[in-house]
């Protein structure tokens, strides 16, 4: 039988951090046995910033090395970089025609970065969602993992698809769905400042590449309270993000045995966050010291990243030479 694709992308502005590990990168390691995988890059849509070419060169290279070191499998799965498949921009060109400028205008992604950077507000951000419909129906992916930020953005491919579908009356693309392992909802990894999820932009972040000082500091950091003085008293957010974060890294025993101690109004949170983070630590080590070996492996990286440009322009060639046909370029040659 053949399989079902899954596709998706991370752009390479910084670390991976665990709210991305848990929430993105998990589903991935899970998925990449039995289904056809595209993991990528996506150098193209960073661009919208404005690094300089050291910070893309170097941010391309961290992502790469850390999605090799969570243990994605590049010989089961195609992992590469988005600017290695020149299709994918001759299909964003194509699609740009039937996009329209008061829908791309009306997503919330181009609202809110419109009125972060009033300076730069460019065509890239706002044909964003464009270039992302077309990293995902160049594939034909059937499912896209990703978080709920990028629910309308995902929302926009599904529309692009449909209408060249309808447009040229075939099915061309599959419908792409949203995608969560096991059909339950979206982990949500908390952050340590006492509401809110764990992220880059949110600035309260643990990455894997973290060296274990750095993650006692932050985890001692965690913003807590006075502690309980009732008996089985619910716990507020920011202590409940604690035992949220500790559920994900630690031992049933470890949650138990805090959970219990905090019921019965004994519990010293330094003694909970300096568990919390040797647990931490005990996760992202082996994860840590992978990527610095792999970092160190240009070859290795030039390798996968170059057996993934094969395998993802394979791909996506087939799809555009169809998508070509059906728009009716002829060669005339
Ligand atoms: P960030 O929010 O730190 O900028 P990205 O937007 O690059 O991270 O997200 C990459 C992937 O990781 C997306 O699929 C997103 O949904 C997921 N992700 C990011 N932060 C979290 C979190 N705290 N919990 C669960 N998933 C997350
Ligand atoms: N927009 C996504 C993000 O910011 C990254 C991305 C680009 C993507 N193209 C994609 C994700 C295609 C899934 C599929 O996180």
């Amino acid at each position: 039988m053949n399989k079902q694709t899954v596709l998706s992308g991370i752009r390479p502005t910084g670390y991976l951090h665990l709210g991305n590990y848990f929430g993105a990168v998990q589903n991935f390691l899970r998925m990449q046995d039995d289904y056809n995988c595209f993991f990528f890059i996506a150098d193209i849509h960073s661009l919208t910033t404005h690094p300089t070419p050291e910070n893309l060169q170097s941010g391309v290279r961290q992502v790469l090395a850390e999605y090799l070191a969570c243990g994605i499998d590049p010989e089961k799965a195609t992992i590469f970089i988005q600017s290695d498949v020149p299709e994918v921009s001759e299909l964003y060109a194509f699609l740009n025609m039937n996009a329209y400028l008061g829908e791309l205008e009306r997503t919330t992604s181009f609202k809110d970065k419109a009125r972060q950077q009033p300076d730069n507000v460019n065509a890239g951000l706002l044909t964003y969602p464009v270039l992302m419909a077309a990293d995902i129906i160049i594939h034909k992916a059937n499912f896209v993992p990703v978080g709920k930020d990028q629910e309308q953005n995902l929302e926009m491919a599904r529309k692009f698809a449909k209408r060249f579908n309808r447009m040229y009356n075939k099915e061309v693309f599959p419908i792409p769905q949203p995608y969560t392992f096991g059909g339950g909802d979206m982990i949500k990894v908390p952050g340590l400042d006492g509401s809110g999820k764990m992220g880059k932009s949110e600035g309260n972040a643990i990455n894997l590449f973290e060296d274990p000082k750095s993650i006692r500091k932050k985890v001692m950091r965690a913003v807590t309270d006075s502690g309980p003085t009732e008996m089985n008293q619910q716990k507020p957010e920011a202590i409940q993000n604690l035992f949220t974060l500790m559920k994900i890294v630690s031992t049933a025993d470890t949650v138990t045995h805090f959970d219990g101690l905090y019921n019965n109004c004994e519990i010293r949170y330094g003694d909970l966050k300096k568990h919390l983070a040797e647990d931490i630590i005990a996760y992202t080590s082996p994860i840590r010291e992978r990527i610095i070996e792999i970092l160190e492996d240009d070859a290795y990286l030039a390798k996968v990243a170059k057996m993934g440009a094969e395998k993802a322009r394979e791909s996506a060639s087939r799809t555009l030479n169809e998508v070509k046909d059906v728009i009716g370029f002829r060669k005339l040659f």
